[in-house]
């Protein structure tokens, strides 16, 4: 939530400024701003609602020179999306300028105490309240910036990833981190700041990660310092990120998101990659042997994940008490934290996260953590806070996703949950040989089989302009295929407003049947599996109530294509792998709708990719 961007150095700092808010913008976008001070000294902040483009617009002839500046893009939290509210906030005598990501959850009482001394406020939001606090400081206790910004943090309950500039001491950016990432990027006589590296790795590879607590004081032309918030030093490595640039960009697609569903099969390849021998006979994921008798000694596995991340969760268990034979619990990491959850040393907590910067998700993992649970993290942002805050894990290595809507990292997560099923239970001796060498080799053929799969996209598309108009979906999936009808239930509602639930296609009859009528489109996954006979009686009892069924069946099905309205064909595939080829047709679905409906598919309304606040 809320993208910050930061530089100082000897070039100008604005189209570096702009360039980095358009590298985070799927963090936010209902407001953007920048601060600059020019060579005269002068403190200019600029800022609107709307995107990074509508900011570009709006500061058309004005003063945008000057080599420091800090510059953000908001999701609103508190005070509604609006030029006022956004960042950056100046201080009451506008001599500073400050962005914020997180929630600042005792602003109220901050912000009486200070009106209680006069002061006014320009907006609704908790990041001004700070600001005006940390100049109250330096004012009054004639302290330098860094020192303020120490005092005034110490007041302050809640989470933050700040940046500070002072038209007094245009050579310095002060930025804290505590419970919402930060980066240092270090370059020849420049340094950058970002929420996260995508803005950063044009520029420099060498970087490093705030932790809570500390304090980042940038000065041009000297060398970075890290503090606490008791100004004691704090050391920090540098560590080297590698980007492929081509991952930010579109790279011809009209979006995001299409490019990252096409994007698929070779992420599921450089997943897969060094993880399974050439051979394709062994899966090993080197953090499950590292710790593998930590992880043989678990009582149970509790897996804890939002949203899409959750999804995939449930299909870990599937997978973890079939081949390993280890009972799993799910749990929605925002939940879990707030249930008094019973844990002990004898549990592995499993955390997914794409982004691994999910408050909710971060948070469950401490909690397990003081509880003396051993700690797995699954988990795609290099160097983020989950999985640096866990004992081991695993990356599932897809390369950035810009689109809100997640896609690739989903099939991700499921990959690395299939390997580290596989991996455990050939060292627990829970899986036949044989069957541990057909999976593997399905497994590996993975890629080629969503490149068939993705063949559908044209078909999808035209099949999308007949329901741009519902207003309701279900989607039905009984075993492996139920956490994906959740899924492709999420994805619709996401990016294309419409309603949609996701049941296991046994519950209709026990309610959601009701909702069946001639206008009710129904996504079944009914491929020959397990359960085929039974998910062809849901398929009659939703066609005996004129429903319209959108089936996704095996190749050379004919009995469904008798009843459903549509088919959409998959190839042949273990029950366990099939949530791996299934999911893209509905992903695609779903983007199409979306498009045909004209929404904004790679920023729809009110979300943000990565949510950093509860
Ligand atoms: C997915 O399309 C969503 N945007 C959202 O549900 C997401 O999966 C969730 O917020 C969890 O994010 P994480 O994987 O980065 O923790």
């Amino acid at each position: 939530m809320c993208g910050i961007v930061g530089y100082i150095g000897t070039k100008e700092a604005y189209p570096i400024l702009i360039k980095g808010l358009k590298r985070l913008e799927y963090r936010g976008y209902d407001s953007a701003g920048v601060a600059l001070i020019n060579d005269n000294g002068q403190l200019s902040v600029y800022k609107t609602k709307g995107k990074v483009s509508d900011l570009e617009t709006f500061v058309t002839r004005k003063d945008i020179s000057g080599n420091i500046g800090i510059a953000h893009t908001r999701w609103a939290t508190h005070g509604e999306p609006c030029s006022v509210n956004a960042h950056p906030h100046y201080s009451s005598s506008e001599r500073l300028a400050l962005i914020h990501n997180g929630i600042i959850e005792n602003y109220a009482l901050l912000k009486e105490k200070l009106q209680a001394k006069g002061f006014t406020f320009r907006s609704n939001t908790d990041t001004e309240v700070l600001v005006q606090l940390i100049e109250y400081i330096q004012v009054n206790h004639r302290t330098s910036l860094l020192t303020a910004v120490q005092l005034a943090l110490r007041e302050v309950i809640g989470a933050y990833a700040i940046a500070v500039i002072d038209r007094e001491d245009p050579d310095v950016i002060i930025a804290a981190r505590k419970s919402s990432p930060l980066v240092v990027g270090i370059g020849e006589g420049e340094f950058f700041l970002a929420s996260d590296a995508t803005p950063i790795v044009e520029y420099t590879d060498r970087v490093i990660y705030l932790d809570d607590g500390e304090i980042a004081v940038i000065r041009r032309g000297g060398a970075l310092r890290v503090v606490n918030l008791n100004n004691v030093e704090c050391p920090h490595e540098v560590q080297r990120v590698a980007m492929d640039l081509g991952q930010l960009e579109k790279g011809g697609y009209p979006h995001f998101m299409l490019k990252e569903i096409f994007d698929q099969p070779a992420c599921i390849t450089d997943c897969m990659r060094g993880r399974i021998n050439v051979e394709g006979t062994n899966v090993v994921l080197s953090a499950v042997i590292d710790y593998k008798e930590r992880l043989l000694a678990a009582n149970r596995f509790i897996i804890v994940a939002c949203g899409t991340s959750w999804h995939a969760a449930l299909i870990g268990k599937h997978l973890i008490e079939t081949f390993c034979r280890i009972p799993v619990e799910v749990e929605y990491a925002s939940e879990f934290r707030y249930c008094n959850p019973v844990i002990g040393s004898n549990d592995v907590v499993i955390a997914i996260s794409q982004s691994g910067e999910t408050a909710d998700t971060l948070a469950a993992v401490e909690l397990a953590k003081t509880r003396g649970a051993f700690i797995y993290g699954i988990c795609n942002v290099i160097g983020s806070s989950i999985p640096r805050a866990t004992h081991t894990g695993s990356y599932i290595h897809v390369g950035p996703e810009i689109g809100v809507a997640s896609t690739k990292a989903f099939t991700g997560q499921v990959t690395v949950l299939t390997m580290l099923a596989l991996t455990l239970a050939r060292e627990k001796h829970t899986i036949d040989k044989d069957q541990y060498l057909s999976i593997v080799g399905e497994l590996q053929k993975i890629p080629d089989k969503m490149r068939e799969v993705l063949q559908l996209n044209d078909r999808i598309a035209q099949l999308a302009k007949i329901f741009t108009y519902a207003h309701n979906f279900i989607y039905l999936g009984r075993g492996y295929s139920y956490p994906v009808a959740l899924e492709g239930a999420l994805k619709l509602k996401e990016i294309s407003y419409i309603h949609a639930e996701g049941y296991p296609a046994a519950e209709m009859k026990h309610g959601p049947i009701a909702l069946v009528d001639t206008e009710m489109p129904v996504v079944v996954i009914a491929t020959q599996n397990g359960l085929y006979e039974k998910v062809m009686s849901n398929i009659q009892e939703i066609k005996a109530r004129k429903g319209k069924v959108i089936a996704l069946v095996t190749r050379g099905d004919t009995a469904i294509s008798r009843i459903a309205d549509t088919c959409l064909e998959l190839p042949e595939m273990p029950e366990c792998l099939e949530p791996l080829i299934a999911t893209l047709p509905l992903q695609l679905l779903a983007y199409h709708i979306a498009v045909c409906k004209g929404m904004d598919v790679d920023q729809p309304r009110n979300l943000a990719k990565s949510v950093t606040v509860e």
